[in-house]
């Protein structure tokens, strides 16, 4: 009884766990069309889990977080820079003042692949297309199906 009960739900997780799996797969985003969607999507992923709730959402110094930090968070506009980065990865790396170190959670490149994206949003330069939109636009100009 019991164990019928909990049987559907541990399918559910089971099939739940494995799609994330297969996400998660570094190798899983080949399929991708380039490599610039793939590093932007990365960047935006662990910029929204890591970084915004003390940065704000643009990194503006604004983040929900940032009011409870006695220093505040300086606002990163114009500091964030392509010369500068080799400079700044080490920075998110190690920590500063109040920022924790990065260090043992984001490798080097993922740190990287997140400021990427955080310059092109302090730019506002605009995002690269979308892989899923670009993956059904060839679909249609194929005319998969049809
Ligand atoms: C707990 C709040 C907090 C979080 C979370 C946080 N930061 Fe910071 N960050 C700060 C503060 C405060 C400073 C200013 C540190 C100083 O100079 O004393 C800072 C500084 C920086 C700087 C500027 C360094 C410089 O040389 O001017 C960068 C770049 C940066 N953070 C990126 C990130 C990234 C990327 C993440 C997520 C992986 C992140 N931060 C997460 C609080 C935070």
């Amino acid at each position: 009884m019991t164990l019928r009960a909990v049987a559907p739900w541990a399918v559910i997780l089971a099939v739940a766990l494995s799609v994330g799996a297969a996400f998660a797969k570094p190798d899983g985003t080949s399929t991708m069309p380039t490599k610039r969607p793939v590093d932007y999507e990365v960047g935006k992923r662990l910029w929204a889990q890591s970084c915004w709730q003390c940065h704000g959402e643009s990194g503006k110094g604004d983040g929900p977080a940032a009011a409870a930090l006695v220093g505040g968070v300086p606002s990163l506009e114009g500091k964030v820079r392509g010369n500068d980065l080799d400079r700044l990865v080490k920075v998110v790396q190690a920590g500063r003042g109040a920022m924790p170190a990065y260090s043992e959670d984001i490798d080097e490149h993922d740190t990287r692949r997140i400021l990427q994206y955080l310059e092109g949003k302090l730019e506002g330069r605009a995002p690269p297309p979308d892989p899923d939109k670009e993956k059904d636009k060839e679909a249609e100009e194929g005319g998969e199906g049809q």
